[in-house]
């Protein structure tokens, strides 16, 4: 789809309504796959479209240029995703030169046979002139979120061409940020955020300062809308998400085998609930997604995990949402296991291990009942959800989270 975004400067990528599963991660709203033209003395395309799309992409590039006229095909970042339709327009341009750094050279000829490619490599701070008083500059962002990521500023409209970063998985024929509504957009951001971008957050941290000084007009990235009005909004948001600041919440993740567990994870609840401020969400492993556990977990202070026991491990489905979890990486949560267990034990056990695995700091030994809970045990479990949100009060307050539109 052609979309004019400023004089001589279009976006020509693809909107993917159909994808639901974007190699693993879910997505409810699609996405798309962003690629730009400018057309000033030298004519430049920044980043291409899944190679399914690659006719579409080239089709709609015939709308605006004849593809014998493109010098530079820029190359921000080798995932496929960006990269899978480049043989195709590379066949078509072969006069066109790819501009990438030297990783994503590296990375692009392990996925195609490069071996006729035109390359041009760049690092941060080198330039390429377009002619008519424009210049592309280079900014390697390394492991936002491949060791190859970089974005391409684009200096005298200060336009930011940073691929995946600060994209948001979802299909929109309206092409900016002030044409959708805000909070859908900063929420789809968030879920993006956490499930790919989170575990290089120290990166993307200094990648916030790195971008501090450079005046930015409009944030162009590789999936989702272009953000020409609410930049202070995406940005904030970043600056929340990259340095790990939390809110006072608190998650109940839990599976249970006979309901007792879940009767121990009402009462976390009731204990949590008691304490003003704090918010608790309840999370049945077997009822969520992966992605929906990681966008909670992402602004989330403390977790109480539970389970009951199964061949003296804990419940499988529990493991497997640990496992996602710990992958991505979100160190700092204060947390406690609990469970119930029959004629066998391990499940809480093996979740209080857990705590450390995850860079947690456990609050309390695993509160533990045998069978059906007692008085006693549901007593204790409200005094350690009220203990647990204590702790995510004072956790928000030392973060310095700073609210966005959606909390
Ligand atoms: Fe959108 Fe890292 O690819």
């Amino acid at each position: 789809m052609l979309t004019p975004i400023a004089t001589d400067i279009y976006a020509v990528g693809h909107i993917d309504w159909a994808v639901r599963d974007f190699h693993g991660y879910e997505t409810d709203r699609g996405t798309t796959y962003n690629s730009y033209l400018l057309q000033f003395e030298k004519t430049a395309v920044i980043d291409g479209v899944k190679a399914p799309f690659a006719a579409d992409w080239l089709g709609t590039l015939c709308q605006q240029t004849s593809l014998d006229k493109i010098d530079y095909i820029v190359a921000n970042h080798a995932e496929p995703d960006h990269s899978g339709a480049l043989p195709a327009l590379v066949a078509a341009a072969p006069q066109a030169t790819v501009v990438c750094n030297k990783k994503t050279q590296d990375f692009l000829t392990g996925y195609y046979d490069t071996s006729a490619w035109r390359f041009q490599l760049v690092k941060t701070g080198d330039t390429l002139a377009l002619g008519a008083g424009k210049t592309l500059k280079f900014i390697e962002i390394p492991l936002v979120h491949w060791p190859d990521s970089m974005a391409t500023y684009l200096v005298e409209e200060q336009f930011l061409f940073c691929n995946d970063a600060f994209g948001e998985h979802y299909a929109t024929n309206l092409r900016f940020d002030d044409e959708n509504p805000l909070s859908t957009l900063i929420f789809e951001a968030k879920s993006y955020y956490a499930n790919i971008v989170n575990p290089y957050s120290k990166r993307v941290a200094a990648v916030l300062a790195q971008l501090a000084n450079v005046p930015i007009r409009m944030i162009c990235p590789s999936h989702g809308v272009i953000w020409r009005k609410n930049l202070d909004a995406i940005l904030g948001a970043y600056q929340n998400w990259a340095n790990q600041r939390v809110q006072p919440k608190v998650m109940v993740l839990y599976d249970s085998m006979w309901h007792r567990t879940a009767t121990m994870a009402e009462a976390i609840m009731e204990g949590v609930a008691e304490v003003s401020g704090v918010t608790c969400k309840v999370m049945p492993a077997r009822a969520i997604t992966e992605n929906a556990l990681a966008t909670e977990m992402l602004d989330t202070a403390a977790v109480a995990l539970g389970s009951s026991t199964l061949n003296q491990q804990m419940m499988p489905m529990m493991a497997a949402r640990l496992c996602y979890i710990q992958g991505l990486n979100f160190p700092g949560r204060a947390a406690f296991a609990f469970g119930s267990h029959g004629w066998g034990k391990g499940g809480p056990e093996l979740l209080d291990a857990k705590i450390d695995e995850l860079k947690w700091t456990r609050l309390c030994p695993p509160v533990l009942a045998k069978f059906e809970p007692t008085p006693e045990v549901l007593a204790t479990c409200r005094q350690s959800g009220r203990a647990l949100a204590e702790k995510a009060l004072e956790l928000a307050a030392a973060s310095g989270y700073q609210k966005t539109c959606i909390d």
